[in-house]
């Protein structure tokens, strides 16, 4: 049920939990002072408690009064990319970030988001915590319809239309310097001159509890293998390829503009359970760079069973 930003911010001041549109993907949104709309959250995603929420904010200072301290280059990062699909993980001040956004660790993920109607809204709420506004474990909702899938029509939906960029925010994580925690809307590339080198050393373990969990899935059965054989005969793959033996190519765009890959990757994944196609072989062959490494991620994810 589509709402507008007047009824979205009545609805979640009073505690109610609000679908919200974001430059990335979709989030479930609740205010940050209400302990029982972020507990349902929990309760309709699905998600495990000890996957932490993000909170979202409308400007630096929002941002400055939830952080401890202000880890080196803070400020560079933000102001090079804020507004925009970048979140910063960062010591949080423990009294204003309730334990249960931070899954009780000492941080506190933050992101300014560029979706001028989710700016629109915050500045009217304060921060909000939004996770991807689907179903643990399912592709996430760039699109108004998408969240109606997962949550039924009479959920409410502040209606931002698609979702531009379509992959979630690259995550940053301070540990004595920037680490990644998750691949996202702005490439590596962009970042490594935050990144201290021997990012991938800093732990072997995923450093966002939600990475461990199963991501991104259709309830079709995804599989990738090096080479396609025919079987299934649905493919999800790229416009400039042909495959041989398949019956249909559910085309995921072209690699020489993975924006437009992005954009509308979860809608392509979504599209297998709304048609009820069973199975699909996933083209996965193409060099893992820049966005395409974000995207090549969440379809390797995508996959049940790898
Ligand atoms: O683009 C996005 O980031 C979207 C939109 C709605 O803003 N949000 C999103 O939220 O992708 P979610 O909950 O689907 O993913 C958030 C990720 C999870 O992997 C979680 O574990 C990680 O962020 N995270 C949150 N707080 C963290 C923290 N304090 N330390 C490490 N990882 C954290
Ligand atoms: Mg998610």
């Amino acid at each position: 049920m589509k709402i507008d930003l007047f009824e979205a911010k009545e609805r979640l001041l009073k505690g109610d939990v609000v679908a919200i549109p974001t430059e990335t993907v979709y989030g479930l949104a609740a205010s940050i002072h209400q302990p029982h709309a972020i507990q349902k959250i929990f309760l309709l995603k699905g998600r495990p408690q000890d996957n932490p929420l993000i909170v979202h904010i409308a400007s630096v200072n929002q941002a400055l009064d939830l952080m401890l301290s202000i880890p080196e280059d803070f400020h560079e990062l933000a102001e090079r990319f804020w507004p925009g699909p970048l979140t910063l993980v960062v010591p949080a001040k423990i009294d204003r970030v309730p334990n249960v956004v931070r899954a009780s660790l000492p941080t506190v993920a933050l992101r300014f988001p560029s979706h001028p109607l989710a700016q629109e809204l915050l500045k009217l709420t304060g921060p909000l915590v939004a996770p991807s506004a689907n179903l643990s474990g399912r592709p996430s909702s760039t699109l108004p319809h998408h969240v109606e899938q997962d949550f039924g029509s009479s959920f409410p939906v502040l209606d931002g239309g698609a979702s531009s960029s379509g992959l979630e925010s690259t995550i940053l994580i301070e540990k004595n310097g920037w680490v990644m925690g998750r691949k996202g809307a702005i490439p590596q590339e962009e970042l490594m001159d935050w990144l201290i080198e021997d990012s991938a050393t800093v732990s072997s373990r995923p450093l966002c509890p939600g990475q461990y969990y199963r991501h991104y899935s259709p309830l079709a059965k995804l599989t990738t293998s090096s080479t396609y054989d025919g079987t299934p005969p649905v493919v999800l793959g790229f416009i400039e390829r042909s495959y041989p033996g398949a019956n249909e190519v559910i085309e995921l765009g072209s690699l020489n503009h993975p924006e437009q890959i992005g954009a509308s990757l979860y809608d392509k994944l979504r599209l297998l359970d709304r048609r009820n196609i069973p199975a699909a072989w996933v083209d996965l062959n193409f060099p893992k760079e820049g966005l395409l490494a974000t995207i090549a991620e969440r379809l390797y994810k995508s996959c049940q069973e790898c």
